[in-house]
């Protein structure tokens, strides 16, 4: 089969997720194994306007399947927001005669991909990496979760103590728009309500829903509140809660960003290999303008506008679910 790429460039880009390194070092021992060199561009379209990128070889990439962060740096870029910057990065790129990118991260960094590709008619693949998993695309991005499975851990700690208090918890976890980390985080622990910015939270059914608890002997809850949440965030919410009723002895816990870091769960080694492999082997069958992810099991290429402007949709009904559940 014949080739057309001699070098590639790759970075991470918007919020780090664990399991990017392994995505990196899946893109750079994929493209060597094809004869592609592969530029790895630091701080993300930062590193591009400003050309601090260097060669990766394999041996760069040992070592890092397990941590957390990215080698490579993240950065949300202003400066690529504009034609100038982004004329800037191309320059570069094309200086060194990069003919196509490999973008780890969210919608954010796949809208600039979208537009580059656009102006400049730069190939590029997406990888999904962000904690929030709401990119469509893929049934699950990069770092989701590791990020679940420690929001998990400390939900399971706080438990313990809530209930040797008989406290009321309300636990922030992240998520500007997207309920994927506190849904499910709600039902493995099996919390007493989740709200979540997918839904219209309503504080006197969530205070009806707590009543009820008492009633059938709880004396102890956890309310899971992701941060983007139309009541507000976990101190917010507490405090409206305790102005329509005062009978708890109320604490918040607000997890933040020990959500992006630690070491990469299996699942998400895994799912950055493949993804990482796929999105080389994408490039070399010819697309040019995509995401790859992974859908009932199966490798699927979107257009990356199209998984920028199609919502990862939340099953709601699990919701119910986490609530029938929690009595
Ligand atoms: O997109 C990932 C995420 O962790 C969100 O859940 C959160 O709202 C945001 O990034 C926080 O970003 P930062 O602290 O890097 O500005």
């Amino acid at each position: 089969m014949k080739i057309k790429y001699k070098k590639i460039g790759v970075f991470t880009s918007g919020g780090d997720s664990p399991g990017m390194n392994a995505a990196i070092r899946a893109v750079v021992r994929t493209a060597r194994s094809y004869g592609i060199k592969v530029y790895g561009i630091r701080k993300g379209y930062e590193g591009m306007i400003d050309n601090d990128m260097e060669e990766l070889h394999s041996k760069d990439v040992g070592g890092i399947i397990q941590r957390g962060g990215t080698i490579l740096n993240s950065d949300r870029s202003k400066r690529f927001r504009t034609l100038e910057g982004r004329q800037t990065a191309f320059n570069n790129l094309r200086n060194r005669d990069i003919e196509a990118i490999i973008a780890i991260g969210g919608d954010g960094t796949f809208t600039g991909a979208s537009i580059f590709h656009d102006e400049f008619k730069m190939s590029v693949i997406g990888i999904p990496g962000t904690i929030d998993n709401d990119i469509y695309g893929s049934d699950f991005t990069i770092g989701y979760d590791t990020a679940l499975n420690t929001v998990v851990q400390a939900i399971d700690k706080i438990q313990d103590t809530a209930g040797s208090h008989n406290r009321l918890f309300f636990v922030e976890v992240m998520g500007r728009d997207a309920g994927f980390i506190a849904l499910n985080a709600g039902i493995a622990t099996g919390a007493e309500d989740i709200l979540i910015p997918e839904t219209i939270t309503y504080l006197d059914d969530l205070i009806l829903n707590l009543k009820e608890n008492k009633r059938r002997g709880k004396t102890s809850a956890i309310i899971i509140v992701a941060e983007g949440d139309d009541a507000g965030g976990a101190y917010e919410v507490a405090a409206k809660v305790k102005k329509l009723d005062n009978s708890y002895s109320t604490r918040v816990s607000v997890l933040g960003h020990i959500q992006r870091g630690g070491s990469p769960s299996a699942m998400d080694r895994v799912l950055a290999s493949s993804l990482g492999y796929e999105a080389v082997t994408g490039l070399i069958k010819g697309y040019e303008n995509h995401m790859v992810g992974i859908m009932n099991n199966k490798t699927v290429y979107t257009p990356l506008e199209q998984a920028i402007k199609t919502p990862h949709n939340i099953d709601k009904q699990k919701l119910q679910i986490a609530r029938m559940l929690a009595i």
